[in-house]
């Protein structure tokens, strides 16, 4: 029994990872980009990826925001809600690293709990959380969206890091900083994900 599903069992195929991986010339991972709304998350994720695309390795993103337009349409801010959120996109996330990808998820995922369960459901190595550790401020400051406007206005409930909470990871493997007027490049914070994965046998 797995959750609500009985009498089912798994199936494995001879085709696997190791043989997509060969094929691919690189190894399946998940870049987990945290970060408060307006940190630039879909922007690095952008970049890293056309980084990858022109050194030839193939990746793919799964936004947030954008899958709340599909997958995820159906949940909330609550609390429980963006724990569902992240726990899909992290299964989904370990689906695109099995079939030897790297897989780039950006989201908010302010709770360490909700990131550490998407870490256990991969191999702890395969598993990068980036944080984007930029002041609240400068997202503020930013407001691509006109979100934060809206958030002080009390237009909107529940706005991370205005109403709701942010918890920033205590041990993660890349830490991107940006303070006012201080902030790296897309390309530059790419390379920066990119030399991590070449220099721990993520890309050959
Ligand atoms: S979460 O917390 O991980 O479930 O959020 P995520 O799926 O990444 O979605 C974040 C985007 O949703 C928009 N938005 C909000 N963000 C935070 N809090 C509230 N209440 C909210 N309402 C809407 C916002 O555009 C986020 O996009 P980004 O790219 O992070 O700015």
């Amino acid at each position: 029994t797995v959750g609500k599903s009985t009498n089912i069992l798994w199936h494995d195929c001879p085709i696997g990872q190791p043989e997509r991986q060969k094929l691919l010339n690189q190894k399946g991972c998940v870049v987990w980009i945290t970060g408060l709304s307006g940190s630039g998350k879909s922007t690095l994720a952008c970049a890293l990826s056309r980084e990858l695309y022109s050194r030839g390795h193939l990746s793919y993103i799964l936004d947030g925001d954008n899958l709340r337009h599909g997958l995820n349409r159906d949940l909330s801010f609550e609390a429980k809600d963006r724990a569902e959120n992240i726990r899909r996109v992290g299964e989904v996330a370990k689906l695109f690293a099995d079939a030897g990808l790297i897989c780039i998820a950006s989201l908010i995922s302010p709770y360490r709990s909700d990131r550490s369960g998407c870490r256990s459901l991969l191999q702890n190595s395969s598993f990068i959380e980036v944080f984007l550790n930029v002041p609240l401020e400068v997202c503020e400051a930013r407001d691509p969206k006109g979100l934060y406007k809206l958030a002080r206005a009390g237009k909107i409930k529940g706005f991370t890091g205005i109403d709701d909470p942010y918890e920033p990871p205590s041990d993660c493997e890349i830490v991107i900083h940006c303070k006012a007027g201080d902030c790296a490049t897309p390309k530059s914070m790419a390379d920066k994900v990119v030399s991590y994965l070449e220099e721990n046998g993520f890309l050959q």
